[in-house]
């Protein structure tokens, strides 16, 4: 019964992973090719298991891309390490409910080992709770859910009963240069993105603590910050021991880092320095399915207060209780799988230092990739590259012509962005398994499209 289904999953990922260096990394294809590919008549008699699996695989193969693979450096994109990926797999064939203690002790408890890890790995606080959650988009609405909570209840509203209208709402402030998904938790959580206050940020995208402290001075009654560890673009931090210390100087005040990559720096010594200060915020997002190259989708949001988180989260009903000590009470959703096994399992066979140089290396190849490229007389790289993020301006052809080379090509892929009103090629190194070799495989592809296009 689970063998022949199982046996075809397996025959799909040796292929798969055995092809993912070497494949062209993700070249268009038009959806409604790919639509053709796939029968789309909802069939009245079912057929079996490992049929459906045969040819799904031979219908997907042509559209999937081998964004797990070492010369993907679009968005901000880890591989799987094997580790993860086969507890990954232990994750789909155990089928655990992490909702509630009593349906999974086992996954509960690795959650409450794995949540430990992350914090000491991380140098965040020992008391904070941890909620694994999907990805950085929903841990920063799990940390201003638990800051909303926090917020109000000090002004002696509690927001869970009675919602936002008529309520002393907190002003929130954001970074100039903050990602989608912060804007996309206010407007969920009814701060209204629009509401928000922009803090202007220096070059690199790093919000003005100076700044700061003059629209602080101005405001009355809560305030929400809401800083980053990592901008997506140039990778840069925001000073956050000085985001802190002018937070800290108000009562009623909540700081929230979004380090989705950025916080990971942390865990590498001699990357620390970008991220000082971040265990002074109340609470964090982070992924895992960046950095720390654990399968999609998995991330985890880090609340100090765990009485802020569980306010947000606990709930009940007649044949359940979800309280504080049960998973969900630390996340929005209520039945879940097991996400922190992957972490787990990674954190495990990486070890301390096996992350650190992860991350290491992958800030060190980031570096190669702009020293080789902005040799380029062509090419002109925008940012510091103090990270994993590289920002390259063809001088004389249009950013995305040469993405869209760069993809037919297939060597490598990388995606664009606008940078100070530039539009550039954007590079994120984050792959567990990229090599020197890779990079300079890529960069020559890349330098030999832009010899090619300014022609
Ligand atoms: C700074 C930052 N925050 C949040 C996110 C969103 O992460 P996710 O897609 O895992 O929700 C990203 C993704 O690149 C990011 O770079």
């Amino acid at each position: 019964m689970w063998d022949e289904p199982l046996d075809e999953a397996r025959r799909f990922a040796d292929r798969w992973l055995a092809g993912l260096g070497e494949r062209p990394v993700g070249r268009p294809v038009a959806d409604t090719a790919m639509r053709a590919r796939i029968d789309d008549r909802l069939p009245d008699a079912g057929a079996p298991a490992e049929s459906v699996l045969a040819e799904l695989a031979a219908a997907l193969e042509p559209g999937l891309v081998a964004s797990a693979g070492p010369r993907y450096f679009g968005f901000v994109t880890g591989g799987a390490l094997p580790v993860a990926l086969g507890a990954d797999w232990m994750v789909a064939a155990a089928d655990q409910n992490v909702a509630v203690r009593v349906m999974s002790p086992a996954m509960a408890a690795i959650e409450d080992v794995t949540a430990g890890w992350v914090l000491d790995l991380l140098g965040l606080p020992a008391e904070a709770a941890v909620g694994f959650v999907t990805g950085a988009q929903m841990a920063t609405v799990s940390g201003l859910a638990a800051a909303r909570h926090a917020l109000l209840a000090a002004e002696g509203w509690d927001v869970g009963a009675d919602g936002l209208a008529g309520a002393p709402v907190p002003t929130v402030l954001v970074g100039a240069h903050a990602h989608a998904t912060v804007l996309q938790a206010l407007r969920l959580l009814g701060f209204g993105a629009d509401r928000a206050v922009r803090v202007p940020a220096d070059d690199q995208g790093r919000m003005r603590p100076d700044v700061l402290r003059d629209l602080l001075a101005a405001i009355d009654g809560p305030v929400l910050v809401c800083a980053q560890a990592g901008q997506v673009d140039t990778g840069a931090s925001d000073p956050l021991d000085a985001v802190a210390d002018v937070v800290g100087e108000r009562s009623r005040a909540w700081l929230h880092v979004d380090g989705a990559f950025g916080l990971w720096a942390a865990a590498a010594p001699a990357r620390r320095h970008l991220v000082t200060g971040v265990e002074r915020a109340d609470s964090w997002a982070v992924d895992a399915h960046k950095w720390l190259n654990v399968p999609y989708d998995g991330a985890m949001a880090v609340v100090r207060d765990p009485a802020a988180l569980a306010a947000a989260f606990s709930s009940t009903a007649a044949y359940i209780t979800m309280g504080a000590d049960d998973p969900s009470g630390r996340v929005p959703e209520s039945s879940r799988r097991a996400r922190a096994l992957p972490v787990h399992a990674a954190l495990r066979h990486l070890g301390r230092s096996g992350v650190a140089d992860l991350v290491e290396r992958c800030c060190v190849l980031a570096r190669q990739a702009a020293d080789e490229l902005g040799r380029h007389p062509g090419i002109a790289i925008l940012n510091d590259v103090e990270l994993n993020q590289v920002l390259v301006a063809p001088r004389d052809v249009d950013a995305g012509v040469l993405a869209r080379a760069i993809a037919e090509d297939g060597t490598c892929w990388a995606g664009t962005s606008v940078w100070h009103g530039r539009s550039v090629v954007r590079l994120s190194v984050s792959n567990w398994s990229t090599t020197p070799e890779d990079i300079t495989r890529s960069t020559a592809a890349i330098t030999a499209l832009v010899d090619r296009l300014s022609r």
